[in-house]
């Protein structure tokens, strides 16, 4: 058991590879609480997670839902050992399409998301406390189509290091894990259509050296190795999980 009694928290828990670290928590002994915002995807992790876990609904572009949850977590439990900072959007277009919109929305979820709930959690957190943010492997490399997205996992990268050095006197540890391509429902909400998505996890696929999508559990276990004490000298550093398509 790597997490026993810890108290953890991770948002976009309630799909893919958030999910799938919700469960790995769970199962190392973890008291596991899990956001999202859709509530038929917060119902089914309900079910999928058990009665153990704490699924609490909050949109993470507001400021009140976070605060909710946060309020939340005091009154139950008092303090937060372990936080994954992992809700994410992506919304694919190319130079001459992006819009305002589509910046403000993917920066209000990815960067000011992550930065806020991470202001919020740092109170309630002790020395020995872990923090893992998702970033991706898009900040490494260019992808047409993907300039917003990319970007706002450089600046989520970037966060890693200077909230690292921040909290690092008080003890807690901030890294990052980076998804190479993994299975998840993720792509399916970038606004590709089923042609398009079908090319480019193609194209993807062949840029891998491993010839493959990650599976969720994959990029789980290196968020558990970072949250537990086995990664004690571990500081504003990031596990790369992408099947080595940055790499070579
Ligand atoms: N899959 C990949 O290939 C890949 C590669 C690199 C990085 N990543 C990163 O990995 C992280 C997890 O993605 P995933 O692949 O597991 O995708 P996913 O299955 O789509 O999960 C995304 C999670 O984020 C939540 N979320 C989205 N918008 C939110 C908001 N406004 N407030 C609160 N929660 C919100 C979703 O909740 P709802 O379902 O309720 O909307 C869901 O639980 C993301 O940060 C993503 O950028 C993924």
């Amino acid at each position: 058991m790597k997490l026993s009694n810890r108290i953890a928290l991770v948002t976009g828990g309630t799909s893919g590879i958030g999910l799938e670290v919700a469960k790995l928590f769970r199962d190392q002994g973890a008291r596991v609480i899990v956001t999202g915002v859709d509530q038929t995807r917060l119902d089914a992790a309900s079910r999928e997670l058990g009665g153990g876990v704490l699924v609490l609904r909050a949109d993470l572009r507001l400021a009140g839902e976070l605060d909710k949850v946060f309020d939340q977590i005091r009154q139950k439990f008092a303090r937060l050992d372990v936080l994954f900072a992992n809700a994410g959007v992506g919304l694919a277009a190319t130079l001459d399409a992006v819009t305002e919109k589509q910046i403000d929305e993917q920066f209000a979820v990815n960067f000011k998301g992550i930065f806020f709930t991470v202001q919020k959690a740092a109170p309630l957190m002790a020395k020995g406390g872990s923090i893992v943010l998702t970033t991706s492997f898009l900040n490494a490399v260019g992808s047409p189509g993907l300039s917003i997205l990319s970007a706002t996992k450089a600046a989520v990268r970037s966060l890693a290091r200077s909230l690292g050095a921040e909290l690092a006197p008080r003890g807690i540890r901030v890294n990052a894990v980076s998804p190479g391509p993994i299975s998840t429902p993720f792509h399916s909400k970038l606004g590709l259509s089923e042609k398009e998505l079908r090319e480019a996890a193609g194209a993807i696929q062949a840029r891998v050296p491993l010839h493959r999508f990650g599976e969720a559990d994959e990029v789980a276990k290196a968020v558990l190795f970072l949250a537990s004490e086995d990664a004690s000298f571990i500081t504003g550093s990031e596990i790369v999980v992408d099947g080595g398509l940055t790499q070579f």
